[in-house]
């Protein structure tokens, strides 16, 4: 199970006989889908060489404070930024004196200093080191600053001594590194999402398109990334940012958008089709630009296949979820979408006059969803696309563990009110 996708764990390594076991570590890490990036200190380096680190994370490693390259690379204050969580593993007593009295004279230290994620020390050093007392206060003093101990386990040491301090196993420090996180409806599922417009070309400069934004797509791939799943956004041309830790596949004309999904969809669980796809084409884009001269023009225009269609029925494990902009008879068109395309849930909105005078449309920053499966609905009342997009994609998530369960046709929905 991937517990930790899409989180960032910053692994701070010091000076620890221990300190070969953070490449096991690292490898764990990224076995469970944490993205890993590594601080050494110079005691570090003395037991384990950084190419290790580096190898192993993906990732260069991060040795020095006051180092003008590699502050301008990635400082320390992005460092700091950059973690959900920072991980001192294995933490030496002299480490753990350093955090306690708040220095910042290593990279590490103020690293720990410039962050307000959570802490989690996993403290390795020979017996008497670790019940000394000046570390068992530092212990307490960081304990008591809300740094998450891990470990040391009893054992035998590498000293010789048997004893207290051997650093915790690897996944006894996930497991609890997994605690610090509630683990997501959607962890170690692959989410694939289309959004915005697409367009037809009639020729070189012209082509056909429509009103979408892509905002509520956009809105879901972030929802869905806090979710905890790996999120694939194949997307129409808009002007919107890339959501953090999402991957965007840019498409332009319906034919592209399709040919995109069916490369991406073998690894699918879950296909959302936020995009508004143009069911039309031109039969023929031409070569060069239509010059105007007759009075009236007349395009031919062919069928653009239906992608979540296609995708329904040629996958037919994976969990659709359409989408359907209506100006009229919301219930009565998307349940009757729901059915022949044969999916598992559709959201429906109402656009044009009436939705403008109420609720957002395609260009707003809100929306009202109306969503719809077999046997049962949910209204989800009018809010900004990114509240209603966590709250699509809690809907989601449980209608899909039922889907999983064999127990479809359970209507039951728990509260989603606090998404
Ligand atoms: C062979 C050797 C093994 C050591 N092992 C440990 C250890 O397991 N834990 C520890 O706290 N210090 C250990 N030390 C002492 C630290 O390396 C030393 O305090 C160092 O300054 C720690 O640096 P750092 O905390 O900045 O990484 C060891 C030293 C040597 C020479």
């Amino acid at each position: 199970m991937q517990y930790l996708t899409n989180k960032r764990v910053l692994l701070g390594v010091t000076g620890s006989i221990a300190a070969y076991k953070a490449a096991e570590l690292i490898r764990r890490l990224r076995d469970v889908g944490a993205e890993v990036r590594v601080v050494v200190t110079d005691g570090a380096k003395a037991f384990v060489t950084p190419l290790t680190f580096q190898a192993l994370s993906g990732s260069p490693v991060h040795e020095n404070l006051l180092d003008k390259e590699a502050e301008a690379a990635m400082g320390h204050i992005e460092l700091a930024r950059w973690a959900d969580v920072i991980l001192i593993a294995p933490a030496s007593a002299n480490s753990l004196a350093g955090l306690a009295q708040g220095r910042a004279d290593e990279l590490l230290n103020a690293v720990c200093l410039a962050s307000d994620v959570p802490l989690a020390i996993a403290p390795a050093m020979n017996k008497h080191m670790w019940a000394d007392p000046a570390t068992q206060e530092n212990v307490r003093l960081l304990a008591q600053r809300g740094a998450l101990f891990i470990g040391p386990d009893s054992g035998e040491q590498a000293c010789g001594d048997v004893g207290e301090g051997r650093m915790a196993d690897s996944d006894d420090i996930i497991s609890r590194l997994t605690e610090l996180f509630t683990v997501g409806s959607l962890s170690g599922l692959t989410v694939l999402i289309t959004a915005g417009p697409t367009r037809e070309a009639l020729d070189p400069v012209r082509y056909l398109s429509n009103h979408s934004s892509g905002k509520m797509g956009y809105a879901l791939a972030e929802a869905a990334v806090e979710a905890g799943a790996n999120v694939i956004l194949i997307s129409g041309p808009v002007s919107l940012e890339t959501p953090d830790r999402v991957t965007r596949i840019n498409v332009e004309s319906a034919a592209d958008m399709e040919v995109a999904v069916k490369e991406q969809i073998t690894a699918t669980d879950i296909f959302v089709a936020t995009a508004a796809v143009a069911d039309y084409r031109p039969v023929t884009a031409q070569q060069d630009k239509i010059k105007k001269k007759e009075d009236r023009l007349t395009l031919e225009l062919e069928k653009n296949t239906d992608i979540l269609a296609m995708v329904k029925a040629d996958y037919a494990k994976i969990f659709c979820v359409g989408f359907a902009a209506e100006t009229q008879d919301l219930e009565s068109y998307a349940r009757a979408k729901l059915k022949q395309k044969n999916i598992e849930m559709i959201a429906a909105n109402l656009v044009g006059s009436v939705a403008a005078k109420t609720a957002g449309t395609f260009n707003s920053d809100t929306n009202e969803l109306n969503v719809y499966w077999q046997g049962g609905d949910l209204k989800l009342e009018l809010g900004s696309k990114t509240k209603l997009a966590r709250q699509l994609i809690a809907l989601i998530a449980q209608r899909y563990s039922l889907y999983e369960a064999n127990d479809y046709n359970n209507s039951n929905v728990i509260s989603l009110k606090n998404n």
